[in-house]
């Protein structure tokens, strides 16, 4: 089978097609296993009670990335004969979930990977952490006095914590707070790069970025702590370039930039020893290893190679120690990690089987409609695509006046479907259709309606357009025979998915296959541990999915380390303000008036109590065997 979905591509020692047509996971830590068949998981977690839509995340995974990364750094420090070391930190933002953090923390330890925190939240959540105590806890982000004053006590108490400036205003609150306790923070300052990347982030970098200090700032900033008698206290220097960043000729002359800047700042007797070079290790989403946005054209080994030999030359130009390099990648340590599972509801198929019988007194342009197959051949597929796309635009307009009837319009509507239909089987049977033609037929798609909300479990891919790939599960070693967008549960005409990954890299329409009686189809969104969790919203109160957290066992099986039940109508309903136990006092009351009125009778009351209060702490998807 050819790889239509582009696994081979972009599931690079994650995901694989088997032979049965089951899509696998691969053991990263332990390649020469067997793939572990996603389908079999998903029954078994339904066996266990834990329906579709689940987010899942696998433990070796993320174990992977982190090994990966302090791998990479530590082959290029080795080749370069880098004299410094590597500390990399992990943006809490990415992902804040507690079982994600902890795992991070603990498998981090061993290269004492450290976190960052972009707020004082996130600095409670850092601080709660069993870090390495050589590790970093990183402090960017707007700091009031609270959270100036958390960070320098901490350091009292053994944490490395490095309060980040990112503005001059800031200075004053942190030379007072460290003035009133006594005590000696570290401090990193934050530089605005003027290098403007390619990618999503293009926008935000250069001198459009929001974030940063300029030149005359930092001088500015250098000179008051001089006076204040902190300027020992300023030892990292943060730059950050945007997320995913597609070129890795981008990276490496944002480092040159933030090296001559590190570089001077020396000169001007400022102890640096930590480079931060904040995130942007972007990761592969379509596989196809570009520079094109949701690609990079690097592997993580040459990010680390072209930042330790960049940052070596020019220490060694200036002949300065090489300082321990920081990088606070967020979206290349746990995008990997996490993928979502949903099911297909049900099809809107762009499609008709069977021709509708015209009846006496019908339109003509119904008639006219009909007649397009009587001509239909090859060599005429554009033509009759482009007359019966005209008659049932006229027919629209003259049902729109009222000069056609409602069941005249739904025969000319199926009259229509049936003649796509048979243009589109005519097309896809010619080795060489005609130019364009596939493209348009494509527009012409199903719309699978599936259980899971975008604006909880993708909020990227509305807001950015960030690609992820999606894959059914089963039937991979079967042709699919239909092309789907496909539509979330939400009452939204955003809440669909219209761009997907598939082997030409990407297209507008996801190949699938019919879905079949009885049977569940599902689909599988990869790599989503990054940012989709937190940014995540209650758009028609749909909740939190079940997540489970899963691992590969020694018997080719996996076994399940945590699971964490979604959200109930209960929990959704109290974040948005009601007291639900209000809400069942009020509907009980409307029962009960219902039942005085002689509405209903007192079982009915008793039942219809019962199924709300069941509602009320059931899952906020739906719920049941969704078989076609
Ligand atoms: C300051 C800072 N550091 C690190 C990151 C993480 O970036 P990424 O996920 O691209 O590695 C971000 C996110 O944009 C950021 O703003």
């Amino acid at each position: 089978m050819a790889d239509i979905y582009g696994v081979e591509r972009w599931g690079d020692g994650f995901v694989c097609e088997q032979d049965n047509g089951e899509l696998a996971l691969l053991n990263p830590v332990n390649p020469d296993a067997a793939p572990l068949s996603l389908p079999s998981i998903v029954s078994n977690l339904e066996a266990r009670g834990i329906q579709t839509p689940v987010l899942i995340r696998v433990a070796s995974y993320l174990k992977h990335s982190i090994d990966h990364l302090n791998q990479c750094f530590a082959d290029a420090i080795k080749s370069y004969n880098y004299q410094g070391a590597y500390r990399g930190v992990f943006p809490i933002k990415v992902n804040q979930q507690a079982q994600v953090i902890d795992r991070i923390t603990e498998y981090g330890r061993p290269y004492h990977y450290g976190l960052e925190a972009g707020s004082k939240p996130e600095l409670v959540i850092a601080l709660s952490q069993k870090l390495s105590p050589d590790a970093l806890i990183i402090c960017n982000g707007v700091k009031d006095k609270e959270f100036i004053e958390l960070a320098i006590r901490a350091q009292q108490i053994g944490f490395n914590v490095v309060i980040v400036l990112e503005s001059v205003s800031e200075l004053d609150l942190v030379i007072e707070t460290a003035q009133e306790l006594g005590l000696k923070p570290l401090l990193g300052v934050r530089i605005k790069l003027n290098h403007r990347v390619s990618g999503k982030w293009a926008e935000s970098s250069g001198d459009r970025s929001t974030f940063g200090l300029s030149i005359n700032q930092i001088i500015d900033v250098v000179d008051r702590l001089k006076d204040a008698d902190l300027l020992d206290c300023l030892v990292l220097q943060h730059s950050h370039l945007g997320s995913q960043i597609p070129n890795v000729n981008d990276v490496r002359r944002a480092v040159s930039e933030a090296c001559r800047v590190f570089t001077s700042l020396c000169g001007e007797g400022v102890p640096l020893s930590y480079l931060d070079l904040g995130g942007g290790l972007g990761i592969d989403y379509t596989g196809q290893k570009s520079d094109a946005v949701n690609s990079v054209n690097y592997t993580m080994s040459e990010y680390c190679s072209n930042i330790v030999e960049s940052v070596g030359y020019a220490m060694e130009e200036a002949d300065l120690p090489h300082p321990t390099i920081v990088t606070e990648s967020g979206r290349a340590v746990v995008a990997h990690s996490s993928f979502l599972v949903f099911s297909v509801l049900e099809a809107t198929a762009y499609q008709k089987d069977d021709m509708p019988d015209t009846e006496p007194g019908d339109h003509h342009l119904i008639t006219d409609l009909m007649a397009v197959k009587d001509y239909l051949s090859i060599d005429r597929v554009q033509e009759c695509f482009n007359d019966a796309r005209y008659y049932r635009d006229e027919l629209r307009t003259l049902f729109s006046f009222g000069n056609i009837s409602i069941r005249e319009m739904a025969r000319a509507e199926k009259i229509y479907l049936h003649v796509c239909s048979l243009i589109k089987g005519i097309v896809d049977s010619e080795d060489s259709p005609p130019e364009g033609m596939e493209d348009k037929l494509n527009q012409m798609v199903d719309i699978y309606h599936c259980n899971f909300s975008l604006f909880q479990s993708l909020p990227d891919v509305w807001a950015i357009d960030q690609l992820h790939p999606i894959v059914p599960l089963q039937r991979l070693n079967e042709k699919p025979t239909r092309h789907a967008i496909l539509s979330d549960i939400t009452c939204d005409s955003d809440g669909k998915i219209d761009r997907f990954v598939t082997e030409d890299g990407d297209a507008t329409s996801l190949p699938v296959h019919a879905l079949r009686h009885g049977e569940n189809y599902y689909l599988g969104v990869f790599f989503i541990g990054a940012y989709q969790e937190t940014l995540g919203d209650l758009h028609n109160l749909f909740g939190d999915t079940n997540v489970v957290t899963i691992d590969f066992d020694d018997k080719g099986g996996f076994k399940l380390l945590n699971e964490v039940e979604g959200d109930t109508i209960y929990d959704v309903l109290s974040y948005v303000e009601y007291d639900p136990k209000d809400c069942v006092d009020a509907f009980k009351e409307i029962l009960e008036q219902a039942v005085s009125d002689g509405k209903i009778g007192v079982k009915d009351r008793r039942t219809m109590m019962a199924i709300y209060k069941e509602a009320m702490n059931g899952y906020t998807y739906f719920e049941g065997v969704e078989t076609h």
